[in-house]
C-alpha cells in the first residue's frame, strides 16, 4: 500500500513521479548516522519513509506548479508537511490516542519501537518540518519563510489539527450532532490539507483570490478525504488500507459514516468533491491534475 495504489493515467504516473522525488526529498532531510540518539533517527525514518500516498506532499507540488515555482523549494515544503503528518500519525495511533497496531501495512511506530521512542519520534517530525521550512533554502525571500511557518503553525496547533483530535478523542464518550462532526474533521484533517494547497500560492506569491481560491479547493477535499477515510474505515479490509479496519465503530468515534450511514456519507462526499472542483475554474487546463485528484480521493480503495 505504498504509492498511488495501482493508480492509472495521467494522475497515477504524476502522484508516483512526485513520490519518489518527496521520499529521495525525506531520506536527504532526515536525520541518520550512529550516535547516542540514533534509534530515534531511525524511529523518524521508520515513520515517515517508504509509505503513505502522498496526498499532501502532491497537493503542494501541484498548487506550487500553478504559479511556476521552483521544485526544489516546492518539494522542500513538500517534505516538511509529510513530516508533519507522519508525525501525526505515530501519535494517532498511540495507545493512548486510537491504539492502532498497524500503519502503512506496517506495524505503527510504538509497535515496532517503544511508546517513548514513538512519542520522540512525532515531536522530532514535528520540529524538523518546521526547522526546514525555516531554512533558507525553501525559498530566497524571509517573509515567505515565516508565512509559511506561522501558517503551519495555525494548521497544525490547538486552532487546528492538533485541537481536531482533541475534540474526536473526546467525542468518543459524547455524541456530536453533524455539524459538530463536520468542524472535528475540518479542524483535524481539513486545516492541514488546506495548508498544503496554500503552500504552493504563498511560495508563488500568488494574488489573495488565487490563493482563497485553493484554500476553499482545499477544505472541501480536505472534509471529503476524512468522509472517504471513514468510509474505508468501515468498508475496507486489512489488506487494502494497510491500517486495522472497523476501528471507529470499536471506539465509538463520531463520523459522519455513524451519524448518517453510508450511503448519504457517500452522497455528502460527492456534493463536497464537486464543490472543490468548482474552485479550481480560475485556473483553467493548469488544475487538471487537482481536479482527477478530487476523482481519486473519492473513489480511492486505501
Ligand atoms: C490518514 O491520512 C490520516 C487521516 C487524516 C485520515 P492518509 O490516508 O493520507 O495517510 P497516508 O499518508 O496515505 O498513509
Ligand atoms: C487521524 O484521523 C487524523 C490525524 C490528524 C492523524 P484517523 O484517526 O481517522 O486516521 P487513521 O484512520 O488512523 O489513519
Ligand atoms: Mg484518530
Ligand atoms: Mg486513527
Ligand atoms: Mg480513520
Amino acid at each position: 500500500m505504498t504509492v498511488p495504489v495501482a493508480l492509472e493515467g495521467r494522475l497515477g504516473a504524476a502522484m508516483a513521479g512526485a513520490a519518489a522525488e518527496v521520499e529521495a526529498m525525506l531520506d536527504r532531510l532526515l536525520p541518520q548516522g550512529e550516535d547516542a540518539q540514533s534509534r530515534l533517527y531511525r524511529a523518524m525514518r521508520y515513520a515517515a519513509l517508504g509509505g503513505g500516498k502522498r496526498i499532501r506532499a502532491f497537493l503542494v507540488l501541484e498548487t506550487a506548479a500553478l504559479f511556476n515555482v521552483a521544485r526544489l523549494c516546492a518539494l522542500r515544503v513538500a517534505a516538511a508537511v509529510e513530516m508533519l503528518h507522519a508525525y501525526s500519525l505515530v501519535h494517532d495511533d498511540l495507545p493512548a490516542m486510537d491504539d492502532d497496531d498497524l500503519r502503512r501495512g506496517k506495524p505503527s511506530c510504538h509497535r515496532a519501537f517503544d511508546e517513548a521512542t514513538a512519542i520522540l519520534a512525532g515531536d522530532a517530525l514535528q520540529a524538523l518540518a518546521f526547522e526546514v521550512l525555516a531554512e533558507p533554502d525553501t525559498h530566497s525571500d524571509p517573509a515567505v519563510r515565516c508565512t509559511l511557518v506561522a501558517t503551519l503553525g495555525q494548521a497544525a496547533g490547538a486552532r487546528g489539527m492538533a485541537g481536531g483530535q482533541m475534540i474526536d478523542l473526546l467525542a468518543e464518550n459524547a455524541p456530536l450532532t453533524e455539524h459538530e462532526v463536520t468542524r472535528l474533521q475540518m479542524l483535524k484533517t481539513g486545516r492541514l490539507i488546506t495548508w498544503c494547497c496554500e503552500a504552493g500560492a504563498i511560495l508563488g506569491k500568488a494574488p489573495p483570490q488565487q490563493r482563497q481560491a485553493l484554500a476553499h479547493y482545499g477544505r472541501d477535499l480536505g472534509l471529503a478525504f476524512q468522509i472517504a477515510d471513514d468510509i474505508l474505515d468501515e468498508t475496507g479490509t486489512r489488506e487494502q488500507i494497510g491500517k486495522t479496519p472497523r476501528k471507529d465503530a470499536a471506539a465509538g468515534k463520531a463520523t459522519l459514516v455513524s451519524l448518517m450511514g453510508l450511503s448519504r456519507a457517500e452522497a455528502h462526499m460527492r456534493f463536497l468533491a464537486d464543490q472543490a472542483t468548482i474552485h479550481l475554474l480560475t485556473f483553467e487546463d493548469k488544475a487538471d491534475l487537482l481536479r482527477d485528484l478530487v476523482s481519486y480521493v473519492i473513489t480511492r480503495r486505501a
